[in-house]
């Protein structure tokens, strides 16, 4: 199950490189390591300092605070997360540090209308279940820290000094595993926030579905059984989901989010690759590679496998039905893209040609629901009706 914790290096090189912005125009941030961490026994899998990028806010947006966790996948056993201790996945000793603030995350108003004047602040992945775990794993000769939780709370208390404590309005957003981590954290942070403070959360590419795969197998819920297991992260699971019987698969979201008070955005595409090459077609489920061309390009994909992943796609309608009529303050924006995190990339978020629904771009859809401008819930249309779509694999 290692494949999980491996993430595509196409996705991460078109994550990483928004289209048609300059290198002189990206915002480059430093890291800041939070020192304190250790008095709460808050580290990274290898027992480094966890990190932040912080990059200050302005004007209008000067009290306002965007929280972006990092992505990267999860580590289940002790070998993976042994793997992933000595890289920059588990590590931040290994990490770059400094990062491209773009998309959601850009500091310019024309590329980020919303919130490219607030305090952006990217919380850099190096635990390996979503900032959820505490525990610790030493056995005399390996040493591993489970500690997602502590470094959540290492890093929002040190940004409550800095302006947080005090924010009148906070986005809590993130992208797959990060925006799994959305889900684990949203009501926390209002904690940690002045009670008048307008708190809203979006989750990005996180809608990790309990799916079947093509050999009719639960793989995903055994995986995330596995991580939930060995990094302790029940216990910091939402509890009025745990004690209604879904204990540890209340990290999937779907039983998550009915329990969630904060209001919340759902952006995810009902392709998602990582979802499709992962939860619904895994290697292991597909051994003799009948959907290997279909995995590399939907074009090639056969009546049968296209079926399948419209099925896929229901599934994943179904699971948002009751987000989708009952949730007032909630938004959504499912589009029928082949792509895994459309909110930290420039050409997904906001560009000429980024991807629509209703002719509504990513960023106006959100933009429109944090500030209650016009709360929309987007479904679009079935493959192959998308023009507007960015396909990573095509
Ligand atoms: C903001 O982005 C626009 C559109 O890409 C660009 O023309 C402009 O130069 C950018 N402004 C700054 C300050 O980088
Ligand atoms: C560091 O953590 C300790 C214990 O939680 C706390 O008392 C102290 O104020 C913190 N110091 C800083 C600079 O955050
Ligand atoms: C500790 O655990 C690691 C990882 O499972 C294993 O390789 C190593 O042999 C173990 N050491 C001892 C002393 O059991
Ligand atoms: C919340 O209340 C405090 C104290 O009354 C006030 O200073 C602050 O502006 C209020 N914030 C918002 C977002 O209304
Ligand atoms: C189902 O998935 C689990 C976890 O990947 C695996 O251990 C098991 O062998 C699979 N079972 C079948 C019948 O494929
Ligand atoms: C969670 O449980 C508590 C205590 O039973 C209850 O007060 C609260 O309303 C519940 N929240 C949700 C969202 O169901
Ligand atoms: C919406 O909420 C009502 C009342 O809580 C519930 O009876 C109904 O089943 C919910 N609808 C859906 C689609 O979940
Ligand atoms: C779509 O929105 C753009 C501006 O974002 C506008 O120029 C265009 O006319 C709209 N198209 C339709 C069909 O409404």
């Amino acid at each position: 199950m290692n494949a999980f914790s491996v993430v595509l290096p196409l996705l991460l090189l078109l994550m990483c490189e928004p289209r048609r912005i300059s290198s002189q125009e990206m915002r480059r941030v430093k890291m800041t390591l939070v020192q304190n961490a250790s008095s709460i026994g808050a580290y990274c899998l290898d027992g480094s300092l966890p990190a932040y990028h912080f990059d200050g806010g302005s004007g209008a947006g000067a009290s306002n605070w965007l929280l972006q966790f990092e992505g990267g996948g999860w580590c289940n056993d002790l070998k993976s997360c042994l793997d992933r201790a000595a890289t920059h996945r588990g590590s931040t000793r290994l990490m770059s540090k400094v990062e491209v603030f773009s998309g959601i995350l850009s500091n310019n108003a024309s590329l980020n209308p919303d919130f490219y004047n607030w305090n952006r602040v990217k919380l850099r992945y190096c635990d390996g279940a979503s900032f959820g775990g505490d525990a610790v794993f030493d056995n005399g000769t390996s040493l591993l820290y489970f500690r997602g939780q502590r470094i959540w709370q290492a890093i929002i208390l040190d940004l409550l000094p800095k302006g947080l404590g005090q924010a009148k309005k906070a986005l809590l957003s993130g992208c797959s595993a990060g925006g799994l981590a959305t889900f684990l954290h949203c009501d926390d942070l209002t904690t940690y926030l002045p009670e008048n403070a307008s708190v809203k959360c979006l989750s990005d590419a996180g809608l990790f579905l309990d799916a079947r795969d093509v050999a009719m197998n639960h793989s995903m819920r055994y995986f995330y059984k596995s991580v939930v297991t060995l990094q302790g992260v029940e216990k910091n699971l939402n509890k009025n989901c745990t004690s209604s019987g879904y204990h540890e698969l209340c990290f999937f979201p779907q039983y998550a989010l009915p329990y969630i008070k904060t209001p919340y955005f759902i952006l995810n595409t009902a392709y998602d690759v990582y979802q499709f090459h992962h939860i619904l077609v895994p290697t292991a489920a597909d051994p003799n590679g009948h959907w290997y061309h279909c995995k590399l390009s939907p074009k090639v994909c056969n009546e049968v496998q296209i079926a399948t992943l419209q099925g896929f796609r229901r599934y994943m309608l179904e699971t948002l039905q009751p987000f989708y009529t009952n949730s007032t303050s909630g938004g959504m924006f499912i589009n029928s893209c082949f792509a895994h995190c459309q909110s930290e990339s420039q050409d997904t978020w906001l560009a000429p040609d980024s991807p629509r629904v209703d002719n509504k771009t990513i960023a106006e859809a959100v933009g429109d629901w944090y500030f209650s401008i016009r709360i929309s819930k987007e479904i679009d249309c079935e493959y192959p009706c998308d023009n507007s779509c960015h396909n990573q694999i095509n």
